[in-house]
């Protein structure tokens, strides 16, 4: 499939945004808390953000003090929210595919990511690309689905439940076989890759860094018994997985 640009698909971009947009949902529940509490010391930073969609964490970067925030994504629906809703002076948004990385003239102290990487066909060169846009010491820190997620294929339901449809435990299946998945969220051919944990861990040394912190989302036990409908499978699989990696 190499490059996507799902996001701008009229009726993809708008479940997102209101997905997103909800006051309980799984980036600012889940992934948000796991990954602000890995990063560095922002203050008077360079901050690249890759996949930055629609400028939240850019923002969050910003009034943390950051010197500035490049914010690059491939979909310009996605960065026309961005500049409309999450500008600031320090904050500046580009379209750019993460495949197209290289193209930057410039060094960054921090590259993050969040939940974009799931649609990186090449990660070991993504990684090599991204080592050579840190100065030295600098940190990337990243979340994408978590490999027993995106192991995912479509062809069983993600959870044997009970007969009242309760998760009795996750179902995984072709774990070992990686690549292109395609299933059906919101539009009929969603597009994802899939690797193990370990060809992560293997890319991410394989250029160069050095893995500081893995961590794997886990639910704060309040918002599990208040939300079991939208967040009870967490305690059967991880949806997500995050790395800090220093040059
Ligand atoms: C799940 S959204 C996450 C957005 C944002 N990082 C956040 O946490 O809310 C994934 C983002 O990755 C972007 N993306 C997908 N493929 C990309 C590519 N090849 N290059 C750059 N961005 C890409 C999408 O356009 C989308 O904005």
């Amino acid at each position: 499939m190499a490059q996507q640009n799902i996001y701008d698909n009229d009726k993809f971009y708008e479940n997102f945004k209101g997905l997103r947009s909800d006051e309980i949902n799984f980036n600012d529940i889940i992934e948000t808390p796991i990954i602000t509490a890995m990063l560095p010391d922002l203050k008077d930073k360079k901050i690249l953000d890759i996949g930055c969609g629609m400028g939240q964490h850019a923002m969050q970067y910003s009034k943390a003090g950051a010197a500035s925030v490049l914010g690059t994504d491939i979909s310009e629906k996605m960065l026309a929210f961005a500049r409309e809703n999450n500008s600031a002076d320090n904050i500046t948004y580009r379209r750019l595919a993460f495949e197209d990385i290289e193209q930057l003239d410039e060094k960054f102290d921090v590259i993050t990511s969040s939940l974009a990487f799931d649609y990186s066909e090449d990660f070991a060169l993504l990684m090599k690309k991204i080592y050579a846009l840190l100065n030295d010491g600098g940190h990337l820190v990243f979340s994408m689905s978590h490999p027993i997620s995106t192991a995912y294929d479509g062809v069983y339901d993600r959870y044997t439940r009970t007969e009242k449809g309760e998760r009795l435990y996750a179902n995984l299946h072709n774990y070992g076989i990686e690549g292109e998945r395609h299933f059906k969220w919101v539009v009929d051919d969603y597009e994802v890759y899939h690797r193990k944990i370990s060809t992560l861990i293997n890319c991410i040394a394989s250029a160069g860094f050095i893995i500081e912190e893995c961590q794997e989302s886990t639910v704060p036990e309040d918002i599990l018994k208040e939300h079991p409908d939208m967040f009870g499978g967490v305690v059967h699989q991880p949806d997500f997985i995050f790395f800090r990696c220093r040059k």
